[in-house]
């Protein structure tokens, strides 16, 4: 089957064309326009996401090899996320789908980012899914494809926005994420010991309080502590984030008797916890990491998702509205 994605729930905006579980485009604009405001202004993203829909699915069916009749089936992101964005992408997908009289799936986002990490790899069944961006830090008991139980989350913040809070913090530039990564190469980690949030207290999560921490920690120093330390104290930060999410992963395979570990999310593009990650390969654990491309938001993920779940008949409607809060729970 030959599917079309559209990804459009935050500052992405991406198309992709998939045929049976291959990628053979995805194409993604990472809106700029967003980066004097050190964060994603809503309206900017929406309107962005309109004057890019278009050129980027001529570019994805001619990358393709392919033209507007081939597409048998269209996914979009439905939720979560923000709701002029999402209304965009869904009401282009939908329109699409309703003029050549093809199919249509409104893809949970999250559940999207799963398939991202499954781009060419089939892991064993029961596993742990683990969605770590800049909206999420869900942790997910996935008995079969298709089917989460949501067993911890963030309390506040995820751990993308952390890195992304802090770097703004600091005037580093937005996301932050890509930032803090660079400037702790090399630094000394153990430069701080921040505490880790919630530690021992079951599989939720926080960052709210680690990122307080850090800023009030940074107004304690010195102009010059602060210019010479700037990177050990990233690379601090960084390493109290990454042993806890890894602590919690740990956690939630114990509990559950799992060592199958599908990482997603923008954050699993973080260079130390996928260093941290691929050594517990050698205690046994299948631990399954997406490419960049694959991680951050993008549309193949979502095209990927929508051919699973219409190749099993699922359609929806073409009422469907977006749905910014839209939750990943459905244990069939
Ligand atoms: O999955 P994603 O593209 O969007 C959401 O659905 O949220 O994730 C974006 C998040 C941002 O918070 C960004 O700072 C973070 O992923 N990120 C990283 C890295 N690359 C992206 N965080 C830590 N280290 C990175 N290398
Ligand atoms: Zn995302």
């Amino acid at each position: 089957m030959i599917v079309l994605g559209i990804e459009s729930s935050c500052d992405e905006t991406s198309c992709a064309v998939v045929k049976n579980g291959k990628v053979l485009s995805n194409l993604i604009y990472s809106q700029i326009e967003h980066f004097p405001f050190g964060g994603v202004v809503p309206e900017i993203a929406s309107r962005a996401h309109i004057k890019k829909l278009v050129p980027l699915l001529q570019a994805a069916l001619d990358e393709a090899g392919l033209t507007v009749e081939s597409i048998e089936g269209v996914g979009a992101t439905k939720g979560p996320g923000l709701i002029g964005s999402l209304l965009i992408g869904l009401s282009f997908a939908k329109s699409f789908a309703y003029a050549r009289g093809i199919p249509f799936y409104g893809v949970n986002h999250l559940e999207g980012h799963i398939f991202g990490t499954l781009v060419d790899v089939s892991p064993n069944f029961p596993a742990l899914g683990f969605i770590i961006s800049g909206g999420h830090t869900h942790l997910y008991y996935i008995p079969r494809l298709g089917s989460y139980k949501l067993i911890g989350k963030t309390r506040d913040d995820a751990a993308g926005e952390a890195f992304d809070k802090v770097a703004k913090a600091l005037g580093l530039g937005y996301p932050g994420g890509p930032i803090i990564d660079k400037l702790s190469q090399g630094a000394n980690p153990e430069y701080h010991r921040f505490t880790s949030p919630m530690r021992g207290k079951g599989l939720d999560l926080s960052f709210s309080g680690l990122k307080t921490s850090f800023i009030y920690f940074v107004q304690s120093l010195s102009k010059s502590e602060l210019e010479t330390h700037l990177n050990d104290i990233l690379a601090s930060f960084q390493m109290t984030v990454v042993e806890t999410l890894i602590e919690k992963l740990l956690e939630a395979s114990r509990i559950t008797g799992t060592k199958e570990l599908i990482i997603a999310g923008g954050v699993a593009c973080n260079s130390l916890l996928r260093r941290r990650l691929e050594a517990l390969k050698d205690e046994g654990y299948n631990v399954y990491l997406p490419l960049p491309m694959y991680a951050t938001d993008n549309a193949a993920m979502i095209a990927l998702c929508a051919e699973f779940h219409l190749k099993r008949g699922e359609r929806s409607g073409f009422d469907l509205p977006p749905e910014p809060y839209a939750p990943l729970e459905n244990l069939l």
